[in-house]
């Protein structure tokens, strides 16, 4: 149940389409128990109007740095230090790029840098701007900072594009301050985590491998980190920052992955094997590049070793974690691997949909229970799946 019980919340709007969102987001702070004062900048004010954002509040609506009717109720610093959270919603790209750069020439972007409370910003902007250099640059000073990110989604945007940049949805929004507030329910616990693909060589220069991203594992280890637990990812050959907080340790095949798991293995309390282990690995490894000669070449592949099962074999185990992406039979396929692997929790989900994409729709299996998780963002989703295994575990 979201809980937000007498948390105060500055919610900061800047000018983007999805500023007409922070209505029902207000609605859902306050029901969840949050009291919710609003600073906009004047662009958010063609989106939103200010007398709005004022009645779902409750209160005046900050708009000017340099207003003294407004500074007489209640000063910028004043609101600065007030806040528990400042969240940003939406985050323009124009935005986030002001305050990577310490400006302060409006309400909010001074708010920001005047608070200590914790800053939570939504992203909201066209596709490519977000893929672009600049705005991922802003975002990897801005996460090194500290501050924390929730979103974008990926989906149809109001231009007519498709991609990432839109804003998360109010509720999960909402859900979001939540947890940020109720960090620490992982607190104590060491999780090992292994993520993204293997690659499995045939010669110095070729390898088979497949399509994972690694982006469920790392957006699960960054929320276990933001939890509270202490993070080891061993990750496969992808294309991700390591999430603030988390100890990553880089392999590329199979074995080298068991090896590294099980020097790690001993003292942690949950194991989740999200990597996508490459089933088969070439029987051997020729020194040198293997030549174009003959119309056929037959390559020979033996088993690799299971690593998931061999951490459920031990004989101090921790809590096991498994991923089981299929393509038919997602419910049983996913039940008899759970139960032939050991495992005492397993993430079911469907292959085609789910790699290299930044959503999901997840059964969780266990001996006792089955509950399916809507599909959304893989970091709403992380949550839901951490704070399930929390439960368990506890
Ligand atoms: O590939 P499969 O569907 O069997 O994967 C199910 C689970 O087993 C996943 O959690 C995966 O990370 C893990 N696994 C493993 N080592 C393998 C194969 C799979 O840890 N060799």
């Amino acid at each position: 149940m979201l809980s937000l019980t007498n948390k105060r919340i500055l919610l900061g709007i800047t000018g983007g389409i999805a500023a007409y969102k922070c209505a029902e987001l207000t609605r859902l702070l306050i029901k969840a128990g949050a009291e919710v004062r609003v600073a906009m900048t004047r662009a958010a004010t063609e989106f939103i109007t200010p007398l709005t954002m004022q009645a779902l509040s409750g209160n005046r609506v900050s708009l000017d740095l340099l207003d003294p009717e407004a500074e007489a109720a209640m000063g910028h610093i004043e609101l600065a230090r007030w806040a528990d959270l400042v969240l940003i919603a939406p985050a323009t790209a124009d935005f986030m790029a002001r305050i990577t750069h310490g400006e302060a020439g409006d309400i909010l972007t001074t708010l920001v840098l005047a608070t200590s409370a914790p800053v939570a910003l939504a992203p909201a902007m066209n596709q490519g701007m977000w893929a672009d250099a600049g705005t991922q640059a802003n975002l990897a000073i801005l996460r090194e900072r500290g501050f924390a990110i929730f979103g974008p989604a990926s989906g149809e945007q109001a231009c007519g594009d498709v991609g990432l940049g839109r804003m998360l949805e109010p509720v999960e929004l909402a859900e979001h301050a939540a947890a940020l507030f109720e960090a620490g329910y992982l607190a104590g616990k060491h999780l090992l985590l292994t993520g993204g693909p293997t690659r499995e060589a045939l010669d110095p220069v070729r390898f088979i491998s497949n399509h994972s991203s690694g982006k469920m594992a790392y957006a699960l280890a960054a929320e276990a980190a933001a939890a509270g637990a202490r993070v080891t990812l061993v990750s496969g050959p992808v294309n991700l920052d390591t999430p603030r907080g988390v100890k990553r340790i880089d392999v590329e095949s199979a074995e080298q992955m068991l090896a590294a798991v099980m020097e790690e293995v001993a003292n942690c309390d949950i194991f989740i094997g999200v990597a996508a282990v490459a089933d088969y690995r070439p029987a051997e490894v020729v020194t040198d590049k293997i030549k174009k000669s003959a119309d056929e070449l037959q390559l020979r592949l033996v088993k690799n070793p299971d690593i998931i099962q061999q951490v459920a074999q031990l004989q101090r185990r921790p809590f096991v974690v498994g991923f089981a992406a299929e393509t038919t039979d997602i419910i049983a396929n996913g039940r008899e691997k759970r139960a032939r692997k050991g495992l005492d929790l397993l993430f079911a989900n469907d292959a085609t949909a789910t790699f290299n994409s930044d959503s999901i729709a997840v059964t969780a299996l266990s001996a006792q229970q089955e509950t399916e998780f809507a599909p959304a963002n893989k970091q709403v989703v992380a949550r839901k799946m951490l704070q399930l295994i929390a439960n368990l575990v506890a």
